[in-house]
């Protein structure tokens, strides 16, 4: 159970099975979501072996970001966890606009470490690129941070290939963030050659897609409420019909699809470690069975068709 691997060629080890939580404290992105659940999922995933939490400025705004720092100074085990936060989003008055200067990014970190109640960040990443700071610049403000000792690595996220290599034109970019799963599957070719030649670690987000991919979706679900594109036709029941065909491959192998889905991912070989969401603790603690799955060379091969 206590399997931990390197993220990149950073110096952060961690549960390959992470947690993403922009359901915690997400108030800005998900109408009544209940506070409690999200402490208490946070918690129990650090109590059952989790020790990489993905969260970010703009998920509550805030409250993501003070959740988290509520129980880790409740559960004292600081060094125990591995912290990935981001920021880029600024506020002007009520607009938000995306600032990747210098100054913002700077700030931004004295922000999320106060929020975070933390002295250092293990992975701070530029959460989405804006339009005008070159983004060697940008990334080399968050160098010094890391010679400061307030980061311990650096990521990017939402960028294209081309702002990538711009950002890592030193060679200091550890992470990229980006959208990855078996329905949105460009990162495969735009993102993994680089990433690997680099070893730069690719972390996956939507692994789930939003929860489709865990298989208990119907055609006849009521979808009130979802949002985004992996909810509209017809992707979506393009989507469900090849989740039939891993729910034979999971019912083979006596597993739940989520646990093949999410283990599939790890075989990928610019993936380190995953980030799925969740609502509540009984998920985090569902996802976390993704560490007792083993999947034969034939069953990747039989995923990677069905949804090629
Ligand atoms: N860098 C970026 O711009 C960016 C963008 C998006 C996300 N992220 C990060 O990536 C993380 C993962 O993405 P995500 O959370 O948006 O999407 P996701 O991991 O694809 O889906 C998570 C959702 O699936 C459902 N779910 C999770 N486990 C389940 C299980 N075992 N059984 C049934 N349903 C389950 C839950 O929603 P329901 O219960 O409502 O179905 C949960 O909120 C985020 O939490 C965030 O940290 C980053």
């Amino acid at each position: 159970m206590e399997k931990k691997t390197r993220i990149g060629n950073t110096d952060l080890y961690v549960n390959p099975i992470g947690l993403g939580t922009n359901a915690v404290g997400g108030h800005n992105l998900f109408p009544s979501l209940d506070e409690a659940a999200g402490r208490e999922l946070v918690l129990t995933g650090l109590e059952n072996g989790i020790n990489f939490l993905d969260t970010a400025f703009i998920y509550g705004p805030k409250r993501s970001e003070e959740i988290i720092g509520e129980v880790l100074k409740e559960r004292g085990n600081r060094s125990e966890v591995v912290i990935a936060t981001k920021a880029a989003h600024k506020y002007v008055g009520e607009e938000i606009v995306l600032d990747n200067s210098p100054a913002f990014l700077t700030q931004a970190v004295d922000e999320s470490l106060k929020r975070l109640q933390t002295d250092y960040i293990d992975l701070f990443y530029i959460h989405f690129p804006d339009a005008n700071t070159p983004k060697d610049e940008a990334v080399g403000a968050l160098k010094q941070l890391k010679d400061k000792g307030k980061i311990r690595s650096i990521g990017v996220s939402n960028f294209t290939l081309d702002q990538l290599k711009e950002a890592n034109k030193d060679g200091y970019v550890d992470v990229v963030q980006g959208e990855y799963n078996l329905i949105s599957r460009d990162a495969e070719k735009e993102f993994f050659p680089y990433a690997l030649n680099q070893h730069i670690s690719f972390i996956p987000y939507f692994p789930l897609a939003k929860g489709i991919l865990t298989g208990k979706y119907q055609l006849d679900s009521d979808l009130t409420g979802r949002r985004g594109k992996f909810f509209e036709k017809p992707l979506y029941e393009q989507t469900l019909e090849k989740v039939e065909h891993l729910r034979n491959i999971a019912a083979s192998k006596g597993i739940e699809i989520a646990h093949l889905v999410l283990a599939w991912y790890l075989t990928r070989e610019a993936v380190d470690v995953i980030i799925p969401g969740a609502k509540n603790a009984t998920q985090v603690l569902h996802n976390l069975k993704t560490l007792d799955v083993q999947l034969t060379a034939d069953e990747i091969e039989a995923i990677d068709v069905i949804f090629r």
